[in-house]
């Protein structure tokens, strides 16, 4: 199994090109099941995900073509041909639970594997199901599978999340497009990532009001047809080579990203001692000197994003002083912290807060994660130590970073993959 080996020390200085949002691609391309004709996803992020989606969708009969010379662009269409989401592919990514409103809402009907708990929490889908079964599905657990039936179709319901979820939002928003009549989703997700599946939609026909904001309205329409869609530029693999350059030192540029959904990173970020800025090309990253102990707390968007919260624990690590770090989205998500103390971190665990107190210098060391952002922030943590750091199970990071390795590399960073 690959590896990646840092030897830390070396600022970065240079450009990394930030791609299309993962989290974004993915419902996008279940939103594919929603019309015969074809969707056509641009800037698509070459990911393992990515490949999981379209194994999933080619199981359904949706064929997923690449279009171009780089890959980057996906043609998706076909009729449906299966109802059936298995459990060999839903084990290995959870957002496949996204295929279940839309089949449901095409079809009638869906069978779809439960994704089960996860390295950072239970993350159950009873909001997903209860939201469905308002819009009329009759829904089953049985043998490990949400078998669910709308004989009559779905309709129109009033939905008022009684917490927010980003997946359910999006399963009940590509829903409520087709149901019969008019759907609110109060206490929804406002996640840049469902903003962009709404604007989707409504290339492809949907009538969406809200767009950006914590209710959605949806006027369900009985067809959508095909569009194109360009995927919004990825803010966490953005926020995370911010995070490189603040841990390793030096300037870089986020070719292609937007500081308007990096808001949330860019205020604790500049208390910490580094800058974040506006640039012809995107967002320019400057880290002023010392860095500086600052607290975070998760929560959904627009605040800061538990899928960042890794990575500025490692660049604590290093600040001068104490930061304190609560995790409010999901129960088990600080199983980096005991990989960066290791490295010669000060982090102790106190239920949902970390308190991390600040060291001159990391030591590399073999680590390892067992999921994508923790992963991600052993690299980082390996940029700033020093001596050498090897990063196992490099899969996790090939979920989410697109050439990791190369990325930082080009900017002055001595990493390299060991493939074995
Ligand atoms: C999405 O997961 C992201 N995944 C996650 O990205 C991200 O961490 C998370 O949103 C929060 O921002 C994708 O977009 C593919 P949720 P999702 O439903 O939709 C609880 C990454 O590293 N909950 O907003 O699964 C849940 O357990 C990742 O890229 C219920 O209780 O997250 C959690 O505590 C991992 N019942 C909280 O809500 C439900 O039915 C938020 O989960 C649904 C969720």
């Amino acid at each position: 199994m690959d590896r990646i080996r840092i030897r830390g020390g070396r600022p970065l200085d240079g450009e990394i090109l930030i791609h299309g949002a993962k989290n974004a691609a993915l419902p996008l391309m279940a939103a594919g099941l929603l019309t015969d004709e074809r969707l056509i996803l641009s800037n698509v992020p070459l990911l393992a995900d990515i490949e999981t989606m379209a194994i999933l969708l080619a199981q359904h009969g949706i064929a997923t073509d690449r279009i171009g010379n780089d890959g980057r662009i996906l043609s998706l269409g076909g009729p449906i041909t299966s109802t059936l989401a298995p459990y060999d592919i839903v084990r290995k990514m959870r957002a496949s639970i996204l295929v279940l409103g839309p089949l449901l809402a095409r079809c009638r009907e869906a069978q779809v594997s439960l994704p089960g708990g996860c390295a950072i929490g239970a993350r159950p889908v009873d909001l997903h199901l209860k939201g469905l079964e308002q819009m009329g599905a009759e829904i089953r657990l049985d043998g490990g599978y949400v078998h669910a039936r709308a004989p009559a179709g779905l309709r129109g319901a009033d939905i008022l999340f009684p917490s927010v979820s980003v997946g359910a939002t999006e399963n009940l928003l590509m829903a409520a497009s087709l149901a019969d009549g008019v759907t609110t989703l109060a206490n929804a997700a406002r996640e840049p990532e469902i903003c962009d599946l709404a604007l989707c939609l409504t290339a492809m026909g949907a009538r969406i009001d809200g767009i950006g904001s914590g209710k959605l309205t949806i006027e369900g329409v009985p067809r959508l047809h095909g569009a194109e869609h360009p995927i919004v530029p990825d803010r966490i693999e953005a926020g995370t080579y911010a995070c490189a350059a603040a841990i390793a030192g030096g300037s870089v540029t986020l070719a292609g990203a937007r500081l308007d959904h990096l808001a949330a990173l860019a205020t604790p970020l500049a208390e910490a001692g580094v800058e974040l800025s506006e640039h012809e090309r995107g967002v320019a990253v400057r880290r002023l000197d010392g860095l500086h102990g600052t607290d975070v707390k998760t929560e959904p968007y627009p605040g800061f994003p538990t899928d960042m919260q890794a990575q500025f624990m490692s660049l604590m690590c290093v600040a001068e002083g104490a930061a304190m770090i609560t995790e409010t989205i999901f129960e088990n998500r600080f199983m980096h912290a005991p990989e960066l103390n290791r490295m010669g971190a000060r982090i102790n665990v106190h239920g949902a807060s970390a308190i991390v107190r600040g060291v001159p210098a990391l030591q590399g060391a073999p680590v390892m994660a067992t999921d994508l952002r923790a992963s991600v922030s052993l690299v980082l943590a390996g940029l700033a130590a020093q001596g050498e750091t090897i990063v196992n199970r490099v899969y996790h990071l090939d979920r989410g970073y697109e050439a990791v390795e190369r990325q930082l590399a080009a900017c002055g960073a001595d990493i390299e993959r060991l493939t074995d």
